[in-house]
């Protein structure tokens, strides 16, 4: 059963990221004109994710909703304390300003989903949900604006009209 696990972790991580590389791939093909390869990339990374879920499944990774926004919580602590300030700093010292912007933007969104999911778990701790806000996320850095869109993004000036709602 180790090497089960393990291989349904590894397998969880190919299928996620096939799922994502598709979805880039698909809009691609969609700006190049490519309406058919651009479906066939997205039905394909469709069922990426139904196998991805499947194998998180599996795994018993899906646990109930406090659970899950304490794993939450804790994957965007470690992005926020470990992973990014690592990966920025190494940027630097390679010169590689992309990554660098990259890594930054992703940091500055990772601050807002910890303090995001912290609130929700206070929130069904007492048994409450959140609000049925409406969501839009910026699509150059992913800052999420609540219920309404600021006239440019917080974190990387894009325009108001480019934020796309979920
Ligand atoms: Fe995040
Ligand atoms: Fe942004």
């Amino acid at each position: 059963m180790q090497k089960t696990t393990e291989n349904l972790k590894s397998a969880f991580a190919g299928e996620s990221q096939a799922n994502r590389r598709y979805l880039a791939f698909a809009k691609k093909a969609q700006s190049e004109g490519k309406i058919g390869i651009a479906k066939l990339f997205r039905a394909a990374a469709e069922g990426e994710t139904v196998h991805a879920l499947r194998h998180l499944q599996t795994l018993g990774e899906v646990k109930d909703t406090v659970e899950n926004l304490k794993a939450a919580v804790s994957g965007e602590t470690y992005e926020i304390d470990t992973m990014y300030p690592g990966f920025i700093s190494e940027a630097q010292e390679e010169k590689e300003s992309g990554a660098e912007i990259s890594f930054k933007n992703a940091l500055s969104v990772e601050m807002i989903h910890q303090e995001l999911f912290r609130e929700a778990l206070e929130k069904m701790e007492k048994g409450d949900d959140l609000e049925d806000f409406d969501y839009y996320i910026c699509p150059v850095c992913g800052y999420p604006a609540i219920s309404e869109i600021p006239d440019s993004c917080p974190i990387c000036h894009t325009p108001k009209d480019k934020f796309e709602k979920i």
